[in-house]
Order: C-alpha cells, then structure tokens, then sequence
C-alpha cells in the first residue's frame, strides 16, 4: 500500500517533527561524507517553503555511556546543514526539556532547529533504541505531525520513529522514504525485466537471505566480491589466500541448486600475494590461482560476462563491490562495471543498494548518474530480503 507523504498534508504554521539519518561518519570533528545530509535537503526545503516549524531528529553513531557522547554531538551537522539551507539552523543541545520547548514555541514559519543526538537518550536505559514509550509520547507532543525521512534507520524500532508516530495523529514519509520505497520497495515487488541482481561484498553469511529473495524475484544474480570465492571453493577450485567462509560451503552449493543456473560467477580473478594497495596484481583463471595468492578483483572476462548480462537488463540491483576498491590498483572491477552502468543509462534503471556500493560509486563520481542510489546500509539490505521495515510501516497508508 503506498504511503502517505509530505505532499499529502497542509504544513502551514504547522511544527513538524522530522526524523531523519544524519548518522555521517565523522573525522576528528569533520564530516567525511555528507551525501545523507544532501539526500535530506529535498524534504527540508520543501517544508520551510510551504510555511512549516520544523524540528529535526537524528542520531549519530551508538551512545552507551557518557564517555561515547564525546564527539557524538549533531552540532557540527547542524553547522553544516545551515551552509547547505543558507539560512539558520538553530541548534539545541538537548533532547528534552525546557530548553528544547522554549526553542519550539518560539520556532516562526519557515524556521528550523534541530535538537541533540537521539542516542543521547540511550546512557540511562536505552530509552531511543529500546523504543520506550514515554520518550515517544515527549517528542510527538513537541509537535503536530510527523515525518519519516530516516531511511537508514528505518530498520530500527525507536523512539525516534516508531515512537513518535504512534503518539501523533498524523505520520508520513519525506521524499527520501518515498524514494527508497519505490526503487527498492516496489521494484523487489513488480521488477522491470530482465531484472538483474549483482551481489559483492565481503560475507555469504551477511546476505544469505538477500541471495535467497533475489533467487525468487531476479531473472539473474551475479555473485561476485569476495563473497564469490567461497562459490568458487565449492565449485572445487582451490582459491589459494582468498578471504573464504570455509563453513559456508554447503550454503553455496545449496544456493547453486536453488539457483536453477539464475547465478552467474566468474572465471577470472585479479590476484595479489598480500592484502595491500601496493602489492603486484596478477590476472589468473579461477581453476589457476597460485597456493600463495588472494583474490582482490574481478578479471577482465569475468568483468565482459556481467556486462553480457547488464546489457540485456532492464533494471539492476548492485549491492557490494567487486574487488578491494579502496585500493585504486584493485578498483578497476568495480570501477569498469559502475562506467557500464552509466553507459547503459538510458536503457537500465540502476539502483545502487546503499552501504560500500554506494561509497564506491560516489568515489568514482557517479552520485548523479544512477536512478538511485539508496542512503541505507543494514536497512537497505532487509528492505532487499523483502522485509516491512518499522520505519516505514509506522508511517500513515494513502
Ligand atoms: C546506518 O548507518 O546503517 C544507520 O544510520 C543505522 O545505524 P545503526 O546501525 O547504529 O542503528
């Protein structure tokens, strides 16, 4: 069912409540990358521009105790978002209290502040993450409805979302929550065929369920990564140093068969002796890698069988690099196919899956070549497996 969004409600002289993911990572106090504040400012502006009082949530990393809260301050995100907005953010460095009311009731239209990390709230009691219903009631009292706009953490159940929205007559989704679900929601749902599905990264474990779906919905899925040579192990090829799960052998195969020849593996690999950005790279077949060699990328017909597969798409779910891409002498995989995916642009919608894919293709400088590039990381990955995420099932049906 879809869901009821921004564009749905009158937000004049309204105080909005908006939780967003300004969890950014962070530098000895600087943000290193702002791309979750950027995917925000379409909702932001939008609010301020139809007369709205908006307060914004947000955590920041995982507060245990008082020592964690040094450096989990929002206050140089909020500097930040002022640069972006070009107006003035006002910042409160408090979850609750007098302080936090007196900055809402004298918020004017167009106006917004935005108050501490969320996470703050966990030192006593967990009260944030373990949802707790008091500090739900608090902040859905500050205002007169809320908004969802926190994709990533939509896979949590928080005070900060599930929370607020279950003490608010009104709750709807911001227009990054309603972009998430339409690339991935409702492609996993009704996919654009061919739909292919490129899986990398590090784990089979981390993604057993997100290979088990896409089975089911994709027409093909491409393994790749690291993830790969524990495929190629239980094909019975000797992967030499290549990072394996050796216990995850039975999985591949039982996947292979699942698979019903839908998998699409490699026959080539880049190869290193060490895992390091200088190490000499070697190409070799998969059935030919040395006892004392690891793989660290695709091999370039690997790379001309995946682009054999791109090409006929029609729509592509990439979820994961395919080689140590923070290395540049071992990006070239992942860099040639992401060129590709651009290339392809006008006959494949694209949808990045968030987390290191995302990273990688704003590294190369892709963030604006991609039907979508998702902002979640875990929440990306269970919104994949086909998931209802708590975050977006709180939020108001149309
Ligand atoms: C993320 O970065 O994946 C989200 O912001 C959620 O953060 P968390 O894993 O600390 O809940």
């Amino acid at each position: 069912m879809a869901k009821k969004t921004i564009l749905d409600i009158d937000l004049k002289s309204k105080k909005v409540i908006m939780r967003v993911d300004f969890n950014v990572p962070m530098k000895d106090g600087e943000i290193s990358d702002e791309n979750r504040i950027v995917a925000a400012l379409d909702s932001i502006r939008y609010i301020l521009n139809q007369g709205g009082k908006l307060i914004l949530l947000s955590h920041l990393g995982r507060v245990e105790n008082e020592d964690d809260k040094k450096g989990s301050s929002l206050a140089p995100v909020a500097k930040r978002l002022a640069e972006h907005l070009n107006q003035t953010v006002t910042f409160v460095p408090f979850t609750r209290g007098k302080e936090v009311e007196e900055a809402v009731s004298n918020l004017n239209e167009g106006q917004v502040l935005m108050l501490e990390n969320t996470r703050f709230e966990d030192v006593v009691g967990k009260k944030e993450s373990k949802n707790n219903e008091e500090l739900g009631k608090y902040w859905a009292s500050l205002a007169d409805v809320f908004v969802n706009d926190a994709f990533g953490t939509a896979h949590r159940a928080h005070a900060s979302n599930v929370g607020i929205a279950s003490h608010i007559e009104t709750s709807v989704a911001g227009f990054l929550l309603e972009r998430e679900i339409k690339f991935i929601g409702d492609t996993i749902a009704n996919p654009e065929r061919p739909l292919v599905a490129v899986l990398g990264g590090a784990k089979v474990s981390d993604k057993i369920n997100v290979i088990k779906k896409l089975l089911e919905v994709a027409d093909y899925v491409i393994i790749t990564g690291a993830m790969a040579y524990t495929f190629y192990l239980a094909e019975g090829y000797d992967v030499g140093l290549s990072k394996v799960e050796k216990d995850k052998v039975d999985l591949a195969l039982e996947l292979l068969d699942l698979a019903k020849g839908k998998i699409v593996l490699g026959t080539d690999v880049v190869t290193a002796k060490d895992f390091d950005p200088e190490s000499e790279k070697n190409i070799r077949l998969k059935s030919e890698i040395p006892n004392d060699e690891m793989g660290m990328d695709v091999g370039p017909e690997t790379l001309k069988t995946y682009f054999f597969y791109i090409e006929k798409a029609k729509t592509v779910i990439w979820n994961g690099p395919l080689g140590v891409f923070e290395f540049p002498r071992f990006a070239e995989g992942t860099k040639g196919f992401a060129k590709k995916l651009v290339e392809l642009k006008d006959s494949v919608t694209t949808i990045i899956g968030g987390g290191d894919s995302a990273a990688a293709v704003i590294q190369f400088g892709y963030e604006n070549d991609f039907a979508h590039i998702s902002t979640g990381g875990g929440a990306s990955l269970e919104y994949l497996e086909g998931k209802l995420l708590p975050g977006i099932a709180c939020v108001d049906d149309k």
